[in-house]
């Protein structure tokens, strides 16, 4: 069969063919790699597709780097996610002082004493190994307007913001020509990120992996596309194969933004023990929490979600709790307990049973998208 026909609005927009972006997945817990690495976002890109690189884990000189081996890579459109926290955006990059690392140990004893001692008693208890996790001064988190302006010299095509509102960046993009993207789980903030003069907006469902809302994505999606409108909109949460992608076309979106299913590919940056665990959850098998950011994520459910509710202790803010969280997994991690750890992971890992190269997952979601929308849709429901 010849190379299939789906286009939406989107892929004028951004100079692509199919429209289907991968999520920019930055790494879940300190230490950890990014989701999104760069063999998965030239992968998606060179599909037909678009990539995104999950940039809120690296410095900011990484994240140049990074950018620069894309552009080695391929010389199709491509993206960046960062989070863009307002209290950081408002008062101005951390600039780094002092060593380049510092120890996750150390860093964990300025938490409040309840949380360190309860670190400090699981260890002894379980009898797990030290901490020896380092966590990066001078993170693109820490410097959003230094990460910006890298992404502005190096001439990315699209930049997204995975947290916090982008409208104060919108006028310097343009500029650039650089388009612009922001992510929202509910309509108020759908609806302000497309007045703050955003190119594009993603609606993210409960079900999705990583940070997620309270709304389920199909209540979401229509009530965001009438909400962002004449903003395109783009759904996220739940999508794993052509059916999701056809059904977020018939409710009025321009393509979609997938995250768990492309975490789960060849070039996906989760580990293979990660990988192997979202091949054997069920729907059923993921747990939105405030453990392991302070805001709800959702990650495959394990017996650190089970410590934590029995903990008594409560939730402290993003992104304090990521050490917290990011002490107790490091651990676990590294004394192989597979019992306590889970990635962030939607819903959709119940659909996903293969580890595919990305461009087969973005083929078969075209191949079956188009099957939907010209043959099995007529052939199944009258309609006049
Ligand atoms: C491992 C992982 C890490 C993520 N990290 C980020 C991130 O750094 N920035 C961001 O905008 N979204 C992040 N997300 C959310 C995704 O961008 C996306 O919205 C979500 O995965 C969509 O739902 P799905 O997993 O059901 O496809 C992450 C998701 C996962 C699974």
């Amino acid at each position: 069969m010849g190379r299939r026909t789906l286009r939406t609005k989107l892929c004028d927009i951004l100079d692509i063919e199919y429209p289907i972006l991968s999520a920019g997945m930055g790494p879940s817990l300190v230490g950890e790699t990014t989701g999104a690495p760069v063999e998965l976002v030239v992968a998606v890109s060179e599909a037909g597709g678009l990539g995104v690189l999950g940039a809120a884990g690296f410095t900011v000189d990484e994240l140049r780097e990074q950018i620069r081996e894309i552009k080695k890579s391929t010389d199709k459109p491509f993206g960046v996610d960062l989070l863009l926290p307002s209290q950081i955006v408002s008062a101005g990059d951390q600039e780094p002082k002092g060593p380049s690392e510092i120890p996750l140990s150390e860093v964990i004893k300025s938490l409040p004493k309840t949380h360190y001692d309860w670190i400090m008693k699981i260890k002894d208890e379980m009898n797990l190994p030290d901490i020896e996790a380092k966590i990066k001064t001078g993170s693109t988190t820490s410097r959003p307007h230094a990460s910006i302006k890298v992404c502005i010299e190096e001439g990315v095509p699209l930049f997204c913001a995975g947290l916090g509102n982008p409208g104060f960046m919108v006028k310097d993009a343009h500029a650039a020509g650089m388009k612009v993207l922001g992510i929202s789980g509910n309509t108020k903030n759908a609806r302000r990120i497309a007045q703050g003069g955003a190119d594009l907006v993603v609606a993210q469902g409960h079900e999705g992996g990583g940070h997620t809302g309270r709304i389920g994505s199909i209540a979401l999606w229509p009530q965001a596309v009438d909400a962002t409108a004449p903003t395109p909109l783009l759904a996220a949460g739940g999508i794993g194969d052509g059916r999701g992608l056809a059904a977020a076309l018939a409710v009025g979106c321009v393509g979609v933004w997938v995250g768990t299913r492309f975490l789960a590919t060849v070039e996906g940056g989760a580990l293979p023990i990660q990988k192997e665990t979202i091949l054997q959850a069920t729907d059923e098998d993921t747990r939105r929490s405030y453990l392991y950011t302070g805001k709800t994520s959702r990650a495959i459910y394990n017996q650190l979600h089970e410590l934590w509710d029995h903990s008594g202790l409560e939730p402290l803010p993003f992104p304090t709790q990521v050490m917290f969280a990011s002490a107790m997994a490091e651990m676990f991690n590294r004394a192989q307990e597979k019992d306590y750890m889970g990635p962030f992971s939607g819903q959709v890992s119940g659909l996903i049973d293969e580890i595919k190269p990305a461009a087969q997952v973005v083929e078969d979601m075209v191949e079956e998208a188009v099957d939907i929308l010209t043959r099995r849709l007529p052939e199944s429901v009258i309609a006049k």
